[in-house]
This record gives C-alpha cells, structure tokens and sequence, in this order.
C-alpha cells in the first residue's frame, strides 16, 4: 500500500492535505513546524493493521515528536507510547494516553521516574542492567506493587545506519549483552516484586534495509525459547522502532505493512504478543518546517540561501550531515535553479540546513518547506542564539490550529534571576 503525499502542489503552491502552506505562514508566521494528521493516523494505522489479529501493541516512541496535539491524536486511535523519562510520561498522560499501554525505555531511569511510573501503572520497564532490575523491584516492593519488567538485550546485529544511530552491538552502551540476558533472568526470578514477562530490543534507528530487524528478531525468539525452556515465561517481545523513511527522491524506504507482515509470520503462533516503539516511520514524513528567506548573498564562489530558520530550529542537518529537501511553497519553474549553501542566522559555521544544494531560485520574501522534519525536528530545537523557537501547527483536512505557540522573549527569560 502507497501512502498518499500529505504535501502537494495545486496550481503551483504547496499543500499541507487542503490547506495552503502561504496562508498558515501568513497567520501562524515562520518558522513553524505543520504536521498533517491524516499522514501520522495513516501511518499508525498502517501498522496497526499489518498486526491483523496477532497480539500487539504499537507504541510510539515519544521522543521522535512529543507535541501533545501528536500525542493526542495518536491515543485517540488507540496506540501506545514508548516513554525514556518521567517528562514524556506527564505529556503522555496530559495527552490522554492510557498507562496500560505505556513501556518505559531507557538506560538511565531515575528513582524518582520509576517511582512516577509505578504510581501511575504503566504496561512494563525495557531494563537494561541489573542494578535497574533491583532498583524497581525494591520500589515496587515500597509502593505494594508488581512491576513487569522485559530485559532490553542487545542482539549484536549491525544495523548498517549511521553511526550515531545505530545501538544493537555489543559496543554500544544499550542493552544487556544476548550472553548474559539468561543468568540475569535465572536470578531476577527471586526477585518478588518483578514479573519477568518480556524481552525488548532496539537496533537503530533510519533502518532503509529491513532484514538487520528481522535478523535481529529471529535471534531474540531463539532467546525466547531457551527462556521458556528455562521456566520463564515469556509473554511479550518489544522489537523496538528504526523502520526508515526516505529523505532523498532517490531513496526508498520498506512499507510498514510489508515489514510488519513479514514479522507476523514469523510469530505467529508462538503465543506471543509483539510489540514495536516506531517514532521516525509515523512521523517524519507528516511533518516539514516553514521558513522564509530573509537574504541571499554571494561570497566568492559561494551563493548562500539565509533562512529564518536555523540549526537551533532542526539540528539534523549539523548534527548528523542528515539530508531534507527544500522546496518552494510558490513554484515557478522560469526561475530555474540555484546551487548553494542554505543557512540560518545561527553565529556557528555549522548552522545549515542544505550545503551544496541544487534548489529553486528563490529570493528574499519567498517561502520554502523543508521537507520530512516531523521526526526529531521540533524535539531537538533550542533556544541558543536567544531564539524563540517556532510554532507548531496541525492540520486535518481543510483545517488547520496552532498546536504550540511561538515562543516570546518573556519565554525566554522565564526561570531565570538577573
Ligand atoms: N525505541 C528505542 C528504545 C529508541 O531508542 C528509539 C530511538 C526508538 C524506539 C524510535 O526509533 P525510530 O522508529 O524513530 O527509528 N535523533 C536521531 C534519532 C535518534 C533515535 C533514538 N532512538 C535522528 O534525528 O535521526
């Protein structure tokens, strides 16, 4: 199943589903994150589906964008989310999320967050150490409760992603070593206040080759079968997100459903619930940020594009040398092209969105979107330089809110003593 674009061109201007992008700038001003809650629905559903009647949970990786209009949108349809701090628990359940349908990953859970979590009956914890195990299992024994807990192991499968992403070896600070994972069972079994109950594990993430995932499955259901061996019994397997999305044109990323059908065929029948954390796949395509172009200017050989929109607004491209494309809100092909450095007002020789780019000509005053930002955009924005950071706007059908208002310089000193 292709997913429908949720940004188009009609008669030359760019979409978000019905609504122009130029009239939501004009009154929600730039730069500004829009998200289409038709694509992330779509999505959702497009995992949700693929599962038919196996026994799962699709439980969104909040951190991926944790815009309470997203969070919402997403419980509503009935997900689950994957939470890494107390934070996204509160917005989660400010969302009118379901604990029930809450696992807490992570390799460095506080007291204090656990305790929250317990509290407030969340599905289960992705452990990764010992030391964790015990920490739950004696605040759950002070709260009176039973928490389940799934050991997050580290499979030791390359994902063949970028380096800063890519989480599933042995190297890597995520997760139990496979070897380990059964004598850490064997003795947390004693521990009275734990339901040994899953085993979780997370590759990477922006996997555009699915195989390293399944390959990665395939490994943690012969982990399961030696647990169940053992006695334990093993009710869910969390496989974790990093289904990729394609950035460039010429990249092509696997369908959710395909994936996850080739998934359930491997499970099926084992008596196992699935679970999967995806936060990129649901959401990056949904979402592009809305900037201006305040300048253009030469500089020897070089031509720069200068946005309203910065690194301290999406970091990606400089964090990562991640690729999104720019395209114009108002096309007209007799412009032609431009090859050039597209930068921010950022005072960082790293602040870019675009280096080298081919892009429309555009000129000061003209709009542009950059493209597949509604995954770890707006999470990843700051405030260095003093910059308040943008609105965020939804939009369904022919309809469109502010979702999260710019900030204001009061913003920007909130919290702070002279
Ligand atoms: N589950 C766990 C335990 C994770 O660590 C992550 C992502 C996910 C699920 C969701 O993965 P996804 O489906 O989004 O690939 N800031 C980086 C991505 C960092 C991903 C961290 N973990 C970027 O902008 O590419």
């Amino acid at each position: 199943m292709r997913m429908e674009a949720p940004f188009n061109y009609r008669d030359n201007l760019l979409y978000a589903e019905d609504v122009a992008l130029d009239s939501i700038a004009r009154r929600a001003g730039t730069p500004c994150y829009v998200y289409s809650s038709n694509a992330i629905l779509g999505r959702y559903r497009a995992y949700d589906r693929a599962f038919g009647d196996l026994p799962h949970k699709v439980c969104y990786a909040v951190k991926a964008n944790s815009n309470l209009a997203v969070l919402a949108l997403l419980a509503r349809a009935g997900a689950g989310f994957d939470i890494v701090s107390g934070g996204e628990l509160h917005k989660v359940l400010r969302a009118g999320g379901n604990p029930d349908d809450v696992v807490f990953s992570g390799v460095g859970k506080t007291a204090e967050e656990v305790e929250f979590a317990l509290e407030k009956g969340i599905h289960s914890f992705n452990c990764e150490s010992e030391a964790e195990l015990s920490l739950i299992d004696a605040l759950a024994a002070r709260l009176g409760a039973k928490a389940k807990v799934a050991l997050r192991v580290n499979p030791d499968v390359d994902a063949e992603t970028h380096p800063y992403i890519s989480t599933g070896l042995r190297e890597h600070k995520f997760g139990i070593a496979m070897n380990d994972v059964e004598e850490i069972y064997s003795r947390a079994r004693w521990l009275q206040h734990l339901e040994l109950e899953g085993v979780s594990c997370h590759i990477g993430s922006q996997l555009l080759n699915p195989e390293p995932l399944l390959a990665a499955l395939d490994r943690m259901l012969e982990l399961i079968d030696r647990l169940r061996a053992k006695g334990i019994a093993i009710r869910h397997l969390d496989l974790g997100g990093g289904l990729g999305v394609p950035y460039r044109p010429s990249e092509q990323a696997p369908s959710i459903s395909d994936y996850i059908t080739r998934i359930r065929n491997r499970v099926s029948g084992r008596n196992l619930t699935l679970m999967v954390e995806p936060g990129r796949s649901l959401v990056a395509e949904a979402g592009i940020l809305l900037s201006r172009v305040l300048y253009r200017k030469r500089s020897g050989e070089k031509e720069f594009v200068i946005l309203d929109a910065a690194m301290n607004d999406l970091i990606r491209p400089s964090l990562y040398r991640a690729h999104h494309e720019i395209l114009p809100v108002k096309r007209d092909e007799s412009r032609g092209t431009v090859v050039a450095d597209v930068v921010g007002p950022v005072c960082e020789t790293g602040d870019f969105l675009a280096r080298d780019r081919e892009l429309a000509n555009v000129l000061p005053g003209d709009l542009v979107a950059i493209c597949t930002a509604g995954a770890y955009g707006f999470v990843l924005s700051s405030n260095y330089n003093a910059r308040p950071r943008g609105a965020e706007v939804m939009v369904a059908g022919n309809g469109w809110r502010v979702v999260r208002q710019r900030e204001s310089f009061d913003d920007l000193v909130r919290g702070e003593m002279a």
